[in-house]
C-alpha cells in the first residue's frame, strides 16, 4: 500500500511522519518511509539544486518542474516500486500531488501538461491513500515562523500563492474522494497524529 502525506507549507506534515511510521510498524507492517524531493542519493542531489538555485531566484519554472520529476522518477524506480512489489507499505512525505498543487494551482502552469509530465515521471504510479493536512494559510505560515521560518518576509504575492496551493489541494481531494482524506491540521499535534493513525490503520486492516 502506497500512502502519501500532502499539505501546504507549515501544515506540520513532516513532524507527523515519524510517529505515524512508528505506529504503522508497531501494528506489524513492514514500512519504507521516504520524502520528496529527495529520498535517494540522486534525488537528494537534485533537491539541493532545487533549493539552492531557488534561493538565488535564478531557476526557470520549467527547469524546476522537470527537476521535481527527475527526483520523483528516481524515487519511484529505486525505492517505491521495489518496496510495493515486496509487499512493503510505503509512506512518502509529498508526491505528485505537490506538483499539481504548487506548480499547477500555485504557479498556474497548465494542469493537463503537468499531469502528462507527472505520468511520464511516475509511470502512472498513484498512491492508494493520500492524507491532506489542511491548514489556513496564515496559520500555517505563522507556525512555520515559530519553527524559525520567515513569515514576516512573506509578501502579499506569496500569501496569494499559498492560498492558491491550498485551494488546489481542496480541488484535487474533491476530484478523487476515494483516495484523499482531509485532516484538520490547525489543532494540537497529538490530536492530528491520532487521526492519522486511525485513518491509516483502518485502511491497512481493511485490505
Ligand atoms: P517540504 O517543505 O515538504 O520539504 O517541500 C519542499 C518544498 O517543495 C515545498 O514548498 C513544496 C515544494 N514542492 C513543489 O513545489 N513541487 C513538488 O513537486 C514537490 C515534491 C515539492
Amino acid at each position: 500500500m502506497f500512502i502519501t502525506l500532502e499539505g501546504p507549507d507549515g501544515s506540520g506534515k513532516t513532524s507527523q511522519m515519524q510517529p505515524l511510521a512508528e505506529a504503522i510498524r508497531a501494528a506489524g507492517y513492514d514500512l519504507v518511509v521516504t520524502r520528496e524531493p529527495g529520498g535517494t542519493p540522486i534525488g537528494d542531489e537534485v533537491r539541493q539544486v532545487i533549493m539552492d538555485l531557488n534561493h538565488k531566484g535564478q531557476m526557470h519554472p520549467t527547469t524546476e518542474i522537470l527537476l521535481f520529476q527527475a527526483s520523483r522518477a528516481q524515487l519511484v524506480n529505486e525505492v517505491i516500486r521495489p518496496a510495493l512489489a515486496a509487499g512493503v507499505v510505503v509512506l512518502c512525505d509529498r508526491y505528485a500531488d505537490s506538483t499539481l498543487a504548487y506548480q499547477g494551482y500555485g504557479h498556474q502552469t497548465d494542469l493537463a501538461t503537468l499531469r502528462r509530465i507527472v505520468e511520464f515521471a511516475t509511470g502512472g504510479l498513484t498512491p492508494d491513500l493520500t492524507l491532506l493536512l489542511d491548514i489556513d494559510v496564515e496559520a500555517g505560515l505563522r507556525r512555520r515562523a515559530e519553527d524559525g521560518g520567515q513569515w514576516n518576509r512573506m509578501d502579499a504575492y506569496q500569501l496569494e500563492f499559498h492560498r492558491r496551493v491550498r485551494a488546489g489541494y481542496h480541488e484535487l481531494a474533491a476530484q478523487e474522494p476515494a483516495r484523499w482524506v482531509t485532516v484538520d491540521a490547525d489543532r494540537d499535534p497529538a490530536a492530528i497524529q491520532a487521526d492519522l493513525q486511525r485513518i491509516v490503520l483502518e485502511r491497512l486492516q481493511g485490505r
